[in-house]
């Protein structure tokens, strides 16, 4: 059942904000290609008229809205990027960018944040301080736009700063809060082993690199099962093993490629030093060597504590009060973490499943898809959090 919800939009901008998602849901576009979304977002801003708008990068798109009366900054984030993912969702308004989809819910996001800002415009009057609207490019491949727009100074002076997740795990009608470590840092690693090749049937006249890199793998799981405090979490997964072209083959290197997820910083730090202490271990004892890189991803999202139960009361008041849950932490990675880094805020998540509907295949799946109602309930709570902080 779907939770009351109290505060209620014009009906005309909940069509409009429907019409901007399918609108963007249709042309999607690559991380850091996201020249038509960003012109679309420049454009609709424009139209709004009231704002200062900026482009801090060549994708994307930095609005203000100066209520020219002393108080806060709050900064506001929707992404806008898509995946490289082939859409089959059959939906009258599929991708029409041929292996490009909205399969992670970003044209949801952007098209949240404009009802959001078009709403806060008719409420200006109402308002101080000032409201930041922060369209992002690039959320989805690593290094990511939130760190090259901080760098920009999008985030010069900001007091708060908030944003969102549609969250297809979740029913619509719920909005979920975590307090503290919310998303996981996602590291990247490769590792080459490198063996002697040779004759399948004369295995004694080589090293095999398959044997030694099958060795590697299963003591890989050694890292967090044996030497991460059970209190702590971490996963390591060995997300590729390419080696060989025939049967009777002994090949010269096989090569292995994975991810790492940690919220602790030191953890962090030490995880790949453990890593490359079995990895050379395991490579030694068998004749083989090996080649070993780490490459650190974003950071990992830590929601401050005192602006998540603000949320949590602006969820209760824009919505009601049944919708709000707590959510645990996810292993997954958030580039908004770049954004916490100069300022407390909090990163939450906008159910968007709908089981009865069929809406329940994950994020960046070829079918992925959101129970549009969620996006109402994003607008106001965005609206209700400008209202809380700056009114
Ligand atoms: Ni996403």
């Amino acid at each position: 059942m779907t939770a009351s919800l109290p505060l209620s939009l014009g009906s005309e901008l909940r069509d409009l904000v429907v019409q901007w998602r399918r609108h963007l849901h249709q042309q999607p576009e690559l991380s850091f290609h996201e020249e038509e979304t960003a012109r679309f977002v420049h454009e609709t801003l424009e139209g709004f008229g009231g704002l200062e708008i900026t482009r801090p990068t060549a994708t994307s798109v930095l609005a203000r809205l100066v209520t020219g009366r002393p108080g806060p900054i709050l900064a506001m984030r929707a992404d806008m990027d898509a995946l490289p993912i082939a859409e089959d969702t059959g939906l009258p308004f599929a991708s029409a960018n041929r292996g490009v989809m909205h399969a992670c819910g970003h044209d949801g996001h952007t098209a949240t944040l404009l009802g959001a800002v078009k709403q806060l415009l008719a409420m200006r009057d109402q308002l101080r301080g000032e409201l930041r609207f922060i369209f992002q490019h690039a959320e989805e491949v690593y290094p990511g736009g939130a760190e090259e727009m901080v760098q920009r100074g999008v985030m010069d002076g900001v007091d708060r700063v908030i944003g969102a997740h549609l969250w297809a795990s979740l029913e619509v009608g719920k909005v979920g809060v975590v307090e503290g470590a919310a998303m996981a840092a996602p590291d990247t690693f490769w590792i080459t082993v490198r063996g002697k090749g040779g004759h399948g049937a004369i295995p004694q006249q080589t090293v095999d690199p398959i044997a030694v890199a099958a060795q590697v793998v299963t003591n890989l799981q050694h890292v967090v099962a044996r030497s991460v405090d059970p209190i702590d979490s971490a996963v390591l997964s060995v997300t590729q093993f390419h080696a060989g072209t025939a049967h009777n083959v002994i090949p010269d290197v096989a090569e292995l490629n994975g991810t790492v997820r940690t919220f602790d910083a030191a953890l962090r730090t030490r995880i790949p030093q453990v890593m490359e202490r079995i990895i050379k271990g395991v490579t030694e004892a068998h004749g083989a060597t090996y080649d070993f890189t780490y490459e650190r991803g974003y950071r990992s999202l830590i929601n401050d504590v005192t602006v998540t139960r603000e949320m949590a009361a602006v969820v209760e008041a824009a919505c009601g009060p049944d919708v709000l849950t707590t959510l645990r932490p996810t292993m997954g990675g958030e580039d908004f973490s770049a954004f916490l880094q100069k300022a407390p805020g909090s990163f939450f998540f906008i159910g968007a499943g709908n089981a009865a509907r069929g809406i329940v295949h994950p994020h960046h799946h070829p079918r992925f898809d959101i129970d549009e109602r969620a996006l109402e309930t994003g607008v106001r709570i965005f609206v209700e959090a400008a209202r809380r902080f700056n009114g």
